[in-house]
């Protein structure tokens, strides 16, 4: 073995004193030019790592998503942009195993027709946000529920329809009393419509507020809110499946829950235009489709999301409508549900 040259043991001994004083990670990789990139990332969505081994992990992720963004940058024909966002330290499969989390019955029966399949008078466009039936966009946090917030907000929309008022509603209650779902481990939105029916409504966000954001796990049924009914519903419909057509219908008429295969590091990252994958059709995630707009070139759908406004369009995604399969872009026409009123 060749031996050190007197400057190697020199910058040897001297990052073992640096180890030693608990130095050492700062001092080298303050070098990297992106670690100030990832400190500002860090700093403006309020990241604290525990130590700097976890920090130095967080960093490498970071610069692996970096990367993935970079990619896909200036692609030609790309109608959508992907960017930095609260997801830019976790791989893709922490994404999907904390956010993916859609849990689909076993048996699915699925209705071949309803009320709006044969709606002739689709308008061309519609967005149910400039009609006053969509509450601002929510943030389910650490905790796998976008099943409740799917399903809170197509109710919001229905109540908003009939009744004129847009009151927002309870995911927590959802998350903590619906046994049929898994709270922070997933659940299915027809199983929700099917538990606030039961239940007789549903309360307030301002009664029952969300938790499960930051505890990451669901908490204990608070049967003294229970009994506060708000908001009612009659029952809920299964869109006619693999149907664009027929889910345009129903989004034509309020806004309609939906499940979409979410997990691809495209989606992860979407900050913007219309969406048009890749992704597959294993459906993971629980969103609500509240408009359409067939106006332009590029058709789309209007998809209300649960992971804050600092993910996509505030919020919101536009995702290719009148995709050339018939489940639609990353599945959104398999699973449509909608809450009756
Ligand atoms: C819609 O039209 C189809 C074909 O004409 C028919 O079979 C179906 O019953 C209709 N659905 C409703 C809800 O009227
Ligand atoms: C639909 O898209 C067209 C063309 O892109 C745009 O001008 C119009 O404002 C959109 N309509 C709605 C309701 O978003």
């Amino acid at each position: 073995m060749a031996s050190l040259s007197f400057f190697q043991s020199t910058t040897l001994l001297v990052l073992t004193i640096l180890v030693s004083y608990g130095a050492f990670v700062p001092k080298v990789f303050a070098n990297d030019p992106l670690m100030s990139a990832f400190e500002k990332w860090a700093g403006d969505f309020g990241k604290n790592y525990k130590s700097d081994t976890e920090k130095l992990d967080r960093f490498e992720v970071f610069k692996a998503n970096l990367q993935f963004i970079e990619s896909m940058k200036n692609q030609p024909g790309l109608t959508y942009t992907v960017g930095l966002n609260q997801f830019a330290d976790l791989t893709n499969s922490e994404f999907v195993a904390k956010y993916a989390t859609l849990t689909l019955p076993k048996k699915q029966k699925r209705s071949t027709s309803h009320a709006h399949a044969n709606l002739t008078s689709a308008p061309s466009s519609i967005d149910w946000r400039s009609l006053g039936a969509v509450t601002p966009i929510k943030d389910q946090g650490q905790c796998g529920s976008c099943w409740a917030f799917s399903a809170v907000a197509a109710i919001e929309g229905i109540n908003q329809i009939k009744t004129g008022t847009l009151i927002s509603l309870s995911e927590q209650e959802l998350v903590d009393c619906d046994t049929t779902c898994s709270a922070c481990n997933g659940g299915y939105m027809d199983y929700a419509f099917q538990w606030v029916i039961q239940n007789g409504g549903i309360t307030t966000e301002a009664d029952y507020g969300y938790t499960s954001g930051t505890t990451g796990t669901g908490g204990t049924c608070n049967t003294a809110k229970t009994g506060n009914h708000a908001v009612t519903i009659a029952g809920y419909t299964d869109v006619t499946t693999y149907s664009e057509t027929s889910l345009m219908n129903a989004a034509a008429v309020q806004p309609i829950s939906v499940a979409i295969a979410a997990s691809g590091s495209a989606f992860q990252f979407y900050s913007g235009g219309i969406f048009t994958g890749p992704c597959t059709t294993k459906l993971d995630h629980g969103v609500t489709v509240v408009g359409y707009n067939n106006t332009g070139s590029t058709h789309y759908w209007i998809v209300k999301n649960s992971w804050g406004t600092s993910w996509g369009e505030s919020g919101y995604i536009r995702m290719l409508k009148d995709y050339s399969k018939t489940s639609g872009l990353c599945g959104i026409a398999i699973e449509p549900s909608y809450p009756t009123k």
